[in-house]
Order: C-alpha cells, then structure tokens, then sequence
C-alpha cells in the first residue's frame, strides 16, 4: 500500500475527498500524515480518520532552507513513498523539492500552463476565458512548472463567482488526483513484485 503525506493550507475539501476515495478502496493508498504550515482547518479531516498531523509554521524572517529542512524531517519521519501538495499555499525550497520529486505532486486548479500561481482561478475570470482547466503535476523547482500528469477542461459559465468556478474545479482536481495517484501504486506494485 503507498503510503502518502498530504499537506494542505485551508479547507481541505479536496483531503477529505482523497481520504474517502482511500477508504473506500478506489485508491490503494494510506495517507500516514497530513501537515500544513498553518493551522489549517483541513486538519480536521486527518483528525476525524484518526490520522497524525503536524504544523510547521515559517516564522517570519525565517530562512525558507531552513523552514524546508524542518518540514521535510517532520514528512520523513512518517517514512512516505508519495508526498501531495493538496492547496498548500506556501512556496518551497529547491533543496526541499529535490529531496521528494518526483515522488512529489501538487494539484492545480488550471489548465497548465495556463493561470500558473496562487490566484489561478481569479486570473481565468479576470482574463476572460471561456474555459479553464484542472492539473496534477510533478513539483519542479519553478512555479506551476512540473511535467502534467493529468489535467481536464472546465467550462467557465457568464454567470460563475471565483466560488462557483472554483467548486466546479475541484470535482474535476478530486477524481485527476485519485486516477494519478491509483496509476502510480499500480506501477509501484509490479516495480515491487519483479
Ligand atoms: C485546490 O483547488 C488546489 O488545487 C488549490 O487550492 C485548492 C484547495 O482547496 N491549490 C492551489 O491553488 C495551489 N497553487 P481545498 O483546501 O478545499 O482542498
């Protein structure tokens, strides 16, 4: 079973629905942890499912190396073979990002290359788009920038908010997440059984 950390920023929605797709069984994976650099309300989730958390704030003046560091020991000590960037805000270290990629994956709620950053929906509104998109990648050391392993189109209605828009995404983000992270247990499994 992959095992998988998941960490997030906010809400969570997007956790709670991997979490369920786990234990239903649709996802051969066990999320062993989920951390945030906040006190996300998200954590919520893990808690309920009886999953440890963990927080690890970047202080302010911090050095992001050093905050990496501190991050990437408290990822390892739950011994991961997948770590997920589910809306976890926050930029990373390169030295972070090469101590997990590829095995490091984030979610985006554009069609990459398009709206890359922190405001990808509002800049598809503001931008005027008819349609706009859904991506899991590979964490590289740019922004929004990893090869795609998955991504999907979403129409843009005359009448949506970022709110609506942004609900209409993650239907699509929760099951690309789910279909990516089964293919890759399905690939670490006949890795495992050669
Ligand atoms: C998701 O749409 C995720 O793709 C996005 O934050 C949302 C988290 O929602 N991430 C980014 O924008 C990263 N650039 P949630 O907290 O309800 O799961």
């Amino acid at each position: 079973m992959l095992r998988v950390v998941v960490l997030i920023s906010g809400a969570g929605s997007n956790l709670r629905a991997f979490l369920d797709d786990c234990n239903a069984g649709n996802v051969p994976a066990t999320v062993v942890a989920v951390g945030s650099d906040v006190n996300a309300p998200g954590l919520e989730h893990a808690h309920r499912h009886g999953i440890p958390t963990f927080v690890e704030p970047l202080a302010t003046g911090e050095d992001r190396e050093a905050w990496g560091k501190r991050l990437a020991a408290a990822i390892e000590s739950f011994t991961p073979d997948l770590v997920i960037l589910s809306g976890f805000m926050k930029l990373l270290p390169a030295s972070f990002v090469e101590r997990f990629a590829p095995m490091l994956l984030n979610t985006h709620p554009a069609y990459l290359p398009e709206f890359p950053g922190a405001h990808a929906v509002r800049d598809a509104l503001e931008a005027g788009a008819t349609e706009t998109g859904a991506s899991v990648i590979v964490v590289d050391a740019g922004i929004d920038t990893g090869p795609i392993l998955a991504q999907s189109r979403v129409p843009i209605h005359d009448d949506d908010t970022e709110s609506t828009l942004h609900d209409r995404i993650k239907i699509v983000e929760r099951k690309l997440l789910s279909a990516v992270v089964r293919d890759i247990a399905s690939r670490e499994d006949s890795i495992e059984g050669n």
